[in-house]
């Protein structure tokens, strides 16, 4: 079967796009061309065209263009709140161009259960494409259709070499000669050290969910759709080096700002109720034991919060200061961190202004449009957050049938629930992330997407 590439210029947003895209692609554009989209039905169908443009590589197969401009069509302007994302889309016609060029990518971790969502999450990536991976010496060697594929679904089918072992002296080599020019870490935070510092210094860019480089003065800690203007730390030079946050940061970092951008934090006391998954595998798996209590993991998501809220001045960040109190703990249960958090407003409010507060909580303008960004990156519901509900969040809505692989937004929105005053200016609630996904994997895509607008 023959694919053809289309690319449908104002496919973000708005449904009239997705009909047009439609009519130019041909009624049977669903069966002929890309059987595994789901682009009727989801209001991602933009993302999906955008992904399929991506996958596609231009040198390679036939390509052609039905370019569908909306100008300053109202309806999508408005839809779904999505103004920002049209605006930035439209201002933007670099990042539209960036969809044009595919990445080679290495993921480190391979075998691991963030290596391997990461996988999942680039497979299809319109921007990026795996062409390596590298492991320990315990799995260097190995077919990667031959790693344990634990995460829901297939291993997506790459056609890759053997993995490689993160200690060949040769890597940098291999990876250049493969094309590679990003790497995605997930492998242990005493392995990501001194590999993440090799591989920049071999002219990769790296963007890592581990934590070694974290609060590194020269390493920006982004939450793309939040805090984006960090990655301009150290403005002299170019960075090819930034980091994902902690899993359990995400949760707290949301209503946090909400919050804090409405009314003011005078401080906050969270419990954190954190999934096996986010401890990796092994855990998961069962092959190591529970244990409810996660050492340092409370001063680090604190830490981490300070600084993603600090102020960029003259290149360097400068952490704010928040008054806070935190506890760690983890939970049975597999996948999904929720923190449970009280915090003390600057001012008595109404129950109503919070939720309006945390309802009009919107991304950065500079994230808006990236494949993985959704459109609403905090979510409130009415009663209580659950996991079986809510974990997939996708910032619209909470899909229960779920192809990671396909669909990027899924699972980066955080949800918000349990909303309650207590007193006039104390505010409870419940924030859940999907922690590998929004937390992990898809948080660090979704900062490459954003570095790859800005690094050369
Ligand atoms: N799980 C989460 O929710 C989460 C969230 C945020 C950040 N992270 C971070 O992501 C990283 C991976 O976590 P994970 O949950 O995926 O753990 P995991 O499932 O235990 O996977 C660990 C990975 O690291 C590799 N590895 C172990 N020792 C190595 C070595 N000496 N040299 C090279 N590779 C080595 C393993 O590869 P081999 O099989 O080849 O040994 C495996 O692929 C960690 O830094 C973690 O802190 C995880």
């Amino acid at each position: 079967m023959q694919r053809t590439c289309v690319l449908v210029v104002g496919s973000s947003v708005g449904m009239q796009s997705n009909a047009c895209a439609s009519t130019a692609w041909g009624s049977n554009w669903k069966q002929n061309c890309l059987p595994a989209w789901p682009l009727w039905g989801t209001p991602h169908a933009g993302s999906a065209f955008r992904t399929a443009l991506g996958k596609e590589k231009p040198n390679s197969r036939r390509c052609w263009t039905a370019s569908v401009f909306f100008g300053n069509c109202s309806f999508a302007k408005s839809w779904v709140q999505g103004k920002r994302t049209f605006d930035a889309l439209y201002r933007r016609p670099s990042r539209q161009r960036s969809y044009l060029m595919v990445r080679g990518a290495v993921v480190l971790g391979a075998s691991g259960l963030v290596g391997q969502r990461l996988q999942q999450r680039l497979a299809n990536h319109p921007m990026f494409e795996v062409r390596a991976l590298a492991g320990s010496a315990r799995t260097a060697g190995t077919n990667p259709a031959d790693l344990t594929w634990g995460l829901e679904g297939h291993a997506p089918a790459l056609d890759l070499p053997p993995v490689f072992d993160v200690q060949d002296p040769g890597l940098v080599g291999k990876l250049h000669d493969l094309g590679v020019t990003w790497a995605f870490s997930a492998v242990p935070s005493d392995v990501a050290l001194s590999l993440e510092t090799r591989l920049v210094d071999g002219g990769f860019r790296v963007c890592s969910n581990a934590s070694a480089h974290r609060r590194n003065a020269d390493v920006p800690l982004v939450v793309a759709d939040l805090n984006p203007q960090h990655l301009r730390v150290r403005p002299e030079g170019e960075l090819l080096h930034a980091c994902a946050t902690n899993c359990t940061l995400i949760p707290l970092l949301m209503p946090y700002l909400a919050l804090h951008r409405a009314f003011g934090v005078v401080n906050y006391h969270a419990t954190s109720e954190q999934a096996r998954s986010g401890a990796g595998y092994a855990l998961l798996r069962g092959e190591v034991p529970l244990t409810p209590d996660i050492p340092g993991e409370a001063e680090k998501t604190m830490a981490e919060l300070a600084w993603i809220t600090g102020r960029l001045a003259q290149g360097q960040i400068e952490p704010a200061t928040i008054d806070g109190r935190m506890r760690c703990q983890r939970v049975d249960v597999a996948d999904g961190h929720i923190v449970d958090v009280v915090f003390e407003l600057a001012q008595p409010v109404a129950l109503q202004d919070v939720n309006a507060a945390l309802d009009a909580f919107a991304p950065h303008p500079d994230a808006a449009g990236l494949p993985s960004a959704p459109l609403k990156p905090l979510m409130r519901v009415e009663g209580s957050v659950r996991r079986e509900a809510h974990l997939w969040a996708d910032g619209l809505g909470f899909p229960a049938e779920v192809n990671p692989a396909t669909n990027l937004q899924a699972g980066m929105a955080v949800v918000v629930g349990d909303v309650e005053m207590e007193g006039s200016s104390r505010v409870r609630l419940r924030s859940l992330s999907h922690n590998t996904v929004r937390g992990a994997a898809g948080g660090v895509v979704l900062l490459a997407e954003l570095a790859s607008t800005q690094w050369s």
